[in-house]
């Protein structure tokens, strides 16, 4: 007993259209960015190691509370750096003993030997911001993580590391933000208004704009949400009675995946209760919003084919994200 053969009924002229760059892709990553690692992950006098890229790299915090970020492998013969010691505010090797300060250059070593002039670290960009320690890919910031609109006095906030890593690059998720069919289909947003395209607001390194709509159970949201280069998201606005601050930062442990990091912000109030109450709420949020995304993120092969009108500001994302700078000056010293 054997079914008829199902005939192919023409099949389509078009095929999914072309990739995007990947990140390492020739060997260069988007000049963005990137969370590394929780302030609270590296106290004053530790240091710990962290893969980045396509290699690895250190953050330590000297006696002088600053958090630096550099490649991990010491010049001398190699030496992984995470595994030496924080003396004042240099970072010592523990090997040779050699030590660097927060430039990165090579100030001492033990046996007295002049040091080699060569000696120095690849030292990043590095932001703290919001309990969260950012490093750029790149030499100089095309732009600046944001602050939320309500002033850092006035609000409360926690900072997240999500435990497993996604199976995409971070613009993959990022890709999320201008995928305004996405809220509808896989967040349950019901918008009040028409798609707002035509008020997205953009400029050289990302675009900031507003929904009105019902969120899942009809509580009401007014959200601005915004992305900045390829790895940073916010958001903030009342969500129902209350107003939520969301921070997200896809950081880039290893190539092919991305690493989630956020940051929930609210509004102070007195009454200690009802703002734990609210981060649970906020939290359950979070957590759930990822969680709706995560199956589609660590499987999807992201190939824009045929868009639609409904993806007008994707496909002015898809745009941007084709142009944007990308470079790896850290190469030839995080590997
Ligand atoms: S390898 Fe670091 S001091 Fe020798
Ligand atoms: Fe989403």
């Amino acid at each position: 007993m054997r079914s008829e053969i199902e005939l192919p009924n023409g099949n389509p002229d078009t095929r999914l259209g072309t990739l995007l760059p990947a990140e390492g892709e020739n060997g260069v990553f988007a000049e963005s960015w990137y969370p590394v690692c929780l302030s609270s992950e590296v106290q004053a006098g530790q240091i710990r190691g962290e893969t980045f890229l396509d290699g690895k790299i250190i953050i330590f915090r000297g006696e002088d509370g600053v958090a630096r970020a550099m490649s991990a492998y010491c010049p001398h013969v190699g030496a992984d750096l995470s595994v030496g010691a924080v003396v004042g505010n240099n970072v010592q090797c523990a090997f040779h003993l050699w030590e660097y300060d927060g430039s990165g250059t090579c100030v001492k070593t033990f046996i007295g030997d002049p040091a080699p002039k060569k000696a120095r670290l690849f030292k990043f960009p590095t932001q703290e911001c919001y309990g969260i320690i950012w490093v750029f890919n790149g030499e100089k910031p095309h732009w600046n993580i944001p602050e939320f609109e309500v002033p850092d006095d006035k609000i409360t906030f926690r900072s997240y590391r999500f435990p497993d890593y996604f199976n995409c690059d971070p613009w993959v998720f990022a890709a999320n933000t201008p995928d305004m069919q996405h809220f509808k289909a896989v967040h349950g947003a019901q918008f009040a208004i028409d798609d707002p395209h035509a008020n997205v607001d953009w400029d050289d390194w990302g675009f900031r704009y507003k929904i009105i709509a019902a969120h899942q159970k009809g509580i009401p949201i007014e959200w601005t949400l915004g992305i900045r280069g390829t790895s940073l998201f916010w958001q903030e606005g009342p969500y129902g009675d209350f107003w939520i601050g969301g921070l997200v930062g896809f950081g880039l442990p290893v190539v092919g995946k991305h690493e989630v990091f956020a940051v929930l912000a609210l509004e102070n109030v007195e009454d200690e209760s009802l703002v734990e109450e609210r981060f649970e709420t906020a939290e359950a949020l979070m957590h759930r919003t990822v969680g709706e995304d995560s199956d589609i993120l660590n499987t999807i092969h992201y190939r824009p084919g045929t868009l639609t009108k409904g993806d007008t500001t994707l496909s002015r994302y898809l745009k941007f994200l084709r142009a944007y700078p990308r470079s790896h000056a850290s190469g030839p010293f995080i590997k």
